[in-house]
């Protein structure tokens, strides 16, 4: 059988543009699907380098928040002990001063007494802040009954604190985590929020265990850089980091500020 040439010159072309066709498309795709990649790839390490960074800011607010802690204790003991350790032991060499009257000796003794009462309950405080003795001794949720009544008790603030969870002695580390938490967030709403409410409830739910807490105070906007310069809600971070959990913090100006954490 013979073919029209005409006939198989216009299939030859029809198969090259096909090819051709093709091989553009091809072309097209490959790029396509090279410069997307790259793309992702590119947004990829844009994330990852901004988790380094969030996580080298959190590291630097718990160095700096260490180093705040040990001048706050080394000044602590410095003016609260040391210096009255200091007078005791004056007023206690004076004794040994020969002749002394007996109501010298009363006044002498009568110091040294009040000295060492006031240096001993300085050295409660302390210790008080570094650990509380009622968290660590009953846990979670008779420390943080302790820490409401302690704000109740400025009278400037009520708390309203409701607890639905048992909290295990084989969790206190973590517990410990928890309890800063809420001390930093109760602080801050005092101090920032001037807050006249504040609510701490602890439930589950199917998704697990959760804290949710709330101020009436003057609440801020999240946005705002200026409010990122504080080392308190960085700790926070990283105390959520610690605990593997998660913290939803809402607030906006004149709206108090709400805050959940899922552990
Ligand atoms: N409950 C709140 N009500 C109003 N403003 C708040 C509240 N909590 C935080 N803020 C705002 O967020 C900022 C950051 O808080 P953050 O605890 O990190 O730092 P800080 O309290 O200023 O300092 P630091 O905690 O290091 O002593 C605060 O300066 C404040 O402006
Ligand atoms: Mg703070």
């Amino acid at each position: 059988m013979k073919i029209n040439p005409v006939y198989e010159r216009e299939i030859v072309t029809i198969i090259l543009y096909t090819s051709v066709f093709f091989i553009i498309l091809a072309v097209v795709l490959i790029l396509f699907f090279y410069y997307s990649r790259k793309k992702i790839l590119q947004k990829e390490f844009e994330k990852k380098d901004l988790e380094i960074q969030h996580q080298k800011e959190q590291l630097r607010a718990v160095i700096i928040t260490q180093e705040e802690e040990r001048k706050r204790i080394a000044q602590d003991l410095h003016d609260d002990i040391s210096s009255k350790l200091n007078i005791v032991s004056l007023n206690s060499h004076l004794l040994k001063t020969p002749n002394l009257t007996a109501k010298e000796t009363l006044e002498i003794t009568g110091n040294i007494i009040e000295l060492t009462a006031k240096a001993l309950e300085n050295t409660r405080r302390i210790a008080h802040d570094l650990l509380p003795p009622v968290f660590d001794k009953f846990g979670l949720h008779a420390g943080i009954e302790e820490l409401c009544s302690e704000f109740n008790s400025s009278k400037a603030v009520q708390v309203d604190y409701q607890n639905n969870l048992e909290f295990d002695d084989a969790d206190k580390e973590k517990d410990l985590h928890v309890f800063r938490i809420l001390q930093e967030l109760m602080n801050n709403s005092v101090r920032h929020g001037k807050a006249s409410e504040i609510t701490v409830s602890f439930d589950e739910n199917e998704v697990g265990r959760y804290c949710r807490y709330t101020d009436n105070g003057v609440g801020f906007d999240i946005k705002d850089k200026k409010n990122h310069n504080g080392l308190g809600m960085k700790n926070i971070g990283s105390r959520v980091d610690f605990l593997n959990a998660t913290l939803t913090v809402d607030s906006k100006i004149g709206k108090g500020i709400s805050v959940l954490l899922n552990f």
